[in-house]
């Protein structure tokens, strides 16, 4: 029987601080006017101090588990998308296993710059389309805050922190992902980079004194490379889905700059209602950028039964990524029984006192085996 990776759960979160143009015009050289005129972006958001991607990330998992009613337990893998992730190691879908309390699941980071979600999209639904498994949480989180120059006014008045969710979910329904691109030219590379903090320029006290932990990018360069290949993944993931694109509802893209994405409507000759922007409230909240604005259209009733949308993705690497999404859920999802939500954050709660009894144990088990070597090594 073929099978069919639906989207079934979606979720987003996103800090509640906000930092407007004229916030920033008062941090570097700059204004609202040249920051709306030249990017479209208004405001973002920016993570409080306990706040990571890790957190923000199990906070849009737990939206889109709510929404899909499924018990984390069930989840076969979980995929976060990001570029900035807690640690270098261990990966924050790990974090995210062990605060969901998915003690099935599988779970790694993936590193595809600001089109890591929809990269994720593609390894989630073909994961689920191949038989391999049923339930794939997909997540692009991003603390970008943390890795921007605060005096950098090329860059700094870009980047926003969020993160966003979507459950995929195995069906004989036919729809759900109909087909994916990925492409990459690492020749571009150097064009969007974090340069230290890796074996190349390990972390020192030289490489923070030259800046080098914060994102660096040759923005005019991203905006050509950018304008040239969203239309043409979209395209090419349209051709191989066998769908025409007067028969696209929703044109969901990562929202960069405003320009960039009218340049990719243009070139694919869609009118504005069928294309989704919200980089004015959020700025370029990179591998998040795209399901905040999934789950932003679902709730402003811009995504229907059966409607065809084209998703886009580009960033880092250089890379670029377009899916084909035929939408198989009824709209609105009707709201759970009053139960399911406290038996739910019960199921949290208990996933936090597994984690600690697990930690608890691994101490006691290595100081009672530190006991018996020494017991040994003395008698
Ligand atoms: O997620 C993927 C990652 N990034 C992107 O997608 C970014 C892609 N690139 C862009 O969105 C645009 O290139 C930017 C918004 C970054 C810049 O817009 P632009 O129209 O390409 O401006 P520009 O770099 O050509 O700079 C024009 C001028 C420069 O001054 P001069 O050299 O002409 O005197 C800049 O120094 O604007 C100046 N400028 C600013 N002025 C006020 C650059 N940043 C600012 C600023 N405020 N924040």
């Amino acid at each position: 029987m073929a099978r069919y990776a639906q989207i079934v759960g979606w979720g987003m979160y996103v800090p509640s601080e906000i930092l407007t143009n004229d916030d920033l015009s008062s941090m570097v050289d700059t204004s609202d006017d040249w920051i709306r005129a030249r990017t479209g972006i208004v405001e973002r958001r920016i993570a409080a101090p306990k706040e990571t991607t890790a957190t923000m990330a199990i906070r849009a998992a737990q939206a889109a588990l709510r929404v899909a009613n499924v018990n984390p337990a069930r989840l076969d893998l979980i995929i976060v998308a990001t570029a900035t992730p807690d640690y270098p190691f261990p990966a924050t879908a790990c974090l995210v296993q062990d605060a969901l309390g998915a003690t099935r699941a599988g779970a790694f980071d993936l590193s595809a710059g600001c089109t890591g979600f929809v990269y994720g999209l593609a390894v989630g639904s073909q994961m689920i389309i191949s038989g391999a498994y049923d339930q794939v949480l997909v997540i692009g989180a991003e603390t970008l805050s943390r890795i921007v120059n605060w005096t950098d006014r090329n860059t700094c008045v870009l980047f926003g922190d969020g993160a966003g969710a979507v459950l995929l979910q195995a069906s004989a329904v036919p729809g759900g992902v109909l087909s994916t691109v990925l492409g990459s030219d690492g020749s571009g590379g150097d064009l969007l980079m974090l340069p230290a903090g890796g074996s190349r320029h390990p972390a020192s006290a030289e490489t923070v004194a030259q800046g080098l932990h914060y994102i660096q990018m040759n923005g005019r360069e991203i905006f050509r490379f950018a304008t040239r290949v969203m239309a043409k993944a979209a395209r090419q993931a349209l051709a191989e889905a066998n769908v025409d694109l007067e028969d696209i509802s929703l044109f969901i893209s990562h929202q960069a700059n405003g320009r960039i994405i009218q340049s990719a409507a243009k070139s694919l000759k869609l009118p504005p209602e069928k294309v989704f922007v919200n980089l004015d409230r959020y700025g370029n909240t990179s591998s998040a950028s795209v399901p905040i604005a999934l789950c932003e259209a679902i709730e402003q009733g811009r995504v229907k039964r059966d409607d065809h949308l084209v998703i886009v993705g580009f960033g880092a690497g250089l890379t670029w990524a377009a899916v084909v999404v035929k939408w198989g859920m009824p709209l609105p999802v009707p709201q759970p029984p009053r139960w399911t939500v406290v038996w739910r954050l019960a199921r949290y709660r208990l996933a936090a006192v597994r984690s600690y009894l697990r930690r608890l144990g691994r101490r006691i088990l290595s100081a009672l085996t530190g006991l018996f070597v020494r017991n040994n090594g003395s008698g």
